[in-house]
């Protein structure tokens, strides 16, 4: 079996950090967002593995390179445009041959893995077996209709007037019967060609389409992380799967409370950090406190300030911030006050930046 990554797209609903990085590399947890995916399919036992990759293409290979770090073997497959999930199927087609494979969306977060639901595939060998879980708005997503036995009757990416709340999480196992399914159908309303009428094709020629409902925990651990409240959320999760651990720095004036990790040459003066958090590598904190559900990524300085439930990337600088929550603070960006006259907000924030000040 082998596997289909998509880490393409531009990930319009998660600018202005997207202009200038890939979604799938935005971290949770410290851990860019595409790494859980990778390990995910590693520990199903899959180890070839295509990444289906865009206009982020040189960003995606600089970080995966070869793959033998996460255990895998990656083939970078280019599909010029985005064109749709299934186009993305056939753009792979010479790499995928006649064999089963799994296709993973680089920006789902699917915590707990995905080996069950790969041996269910293995045991019973559908054409297709897809992913759901129950989501509040289902119009967002792709959803599934199930019969009275469980099997799936029908699928609608989008729907208006949805018939069930099972969304299609971004994880699905296919037969190669899928190619068939994908060359068959024709574009969406919106231009692009949609796995999710591929797999209507299939379930219209009378093959077998089976479902794995996710229930209970794992239901809320699932997210498609296109957008910044998910994105948080996304983090918390995972935030909360972490142990204390402590490779960094800390003065005698410095204390961490509960599931806490500060990563390798990470300094902390006189700072306060509640946990679930993580401070990155190299990065400083001095008269501080960081609330629950925060990650600060590498090599930041943070003083004399406030944060909480937020995610910091790399290289940034915050100063005499009193307080940040629900934020998400792009590289390199610096944040603070100054004593210069006119007294007055000095602002200069990138295309679809979002502000809220009190
Ligand atoms: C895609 C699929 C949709 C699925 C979703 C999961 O949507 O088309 O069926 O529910 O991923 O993340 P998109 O991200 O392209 O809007």
């Amino acid at each position: 079996m082998k596997a289909l990554v998509l880490s393409g797209g531009a990930g319009t609903r998660l600018r202005p950090i997207t202009n200038t990085s890939a979604k799938q590399l935005v971290p949770v947890g410290n851990k860019p967002i595409l790494e859980f995916g990778l390990e995910a399919i590693r520990d199903a036992g899959i180890t070839d593995v295509g990444i289906i990759v865009g206009e982020t293409h040189e960003e995606i290979r600089a970080h995966v390179g070869d793959g033998s770090r996460f255990g895998i073997s990656a083939t970078y497959v280019h599909q010029p445009q985005p064109l749709g999930l299934a186009h993305a199927v056939l753009t792979a087609e010479a790499f995928l041959g006649d064999d089963d494979f799994v296709m993973y969306l680089g920006d789902n977060l699917i915590v707990g893995g995905i080996a069950e639901f790969v041996e269910e595939f293995r045991t019973t060998r559908p054409a297709a077996q897809i992913l759901l879980s129950p989501v509040g708005d289902p119009r967002q997503f792709g959803v599934a209709e199930l019969g009275p036995n469980g099997d799936v009757t029908r699928l609608v990416e989008k729907p208006e007037d949805p018939q069930s709340d099972l969304a299609l999480v971004g994880c699905y196992v296919f037969s190669a019967r899928i190619l068939e399914a994908a060359h068959a159908i024709k574009p969406s309303d919106r231009g692009e060609l949609e796995i999710t009428d591929a797999i209507q094709w299939l379930i219209d020629e009378g093959d077998t389409v089976r479902s794995h409902v996710i229930e209970g925990w794992w239901a809320a651990r699932w997210k498609d992380t296109g957008k910044l409240y998910d994105l948080l959320e996304a983090n918390r999760i995972v935030l909360e799967s972490y142990e204390q651990r402590i490779d960094g720095h800390l003065d005698e004036r410095s204390e961490v409370q509960g599931r806490v990790v500060i990563e390798e040459g990470a300094q902390l003066v006189n700072t306060f950090v509640r946990g679930p958090a993580i401070i990155g590598k190299g990065t400083r904190l001095v008269n501080t406190f960081v609330g629950p559900y925060t990650a600060i990524y590498h090599s930041c300085v943070i003083e004399d300030s406030e944060i909480e439930h937020s995610v910091v990337l790399e290289q940034t600088t915050i100063r005499d911030m009193r307080r940040l929550v629900d934020s998400l603070i792009g590289r390199n960006v610096e944040v603070g006050r100054t004593d210069r006259k006119p007294h007055a907000y000095r602002l200069m924030l990138g295309d679809h930046s979002k502000v809220g000040l009190v």
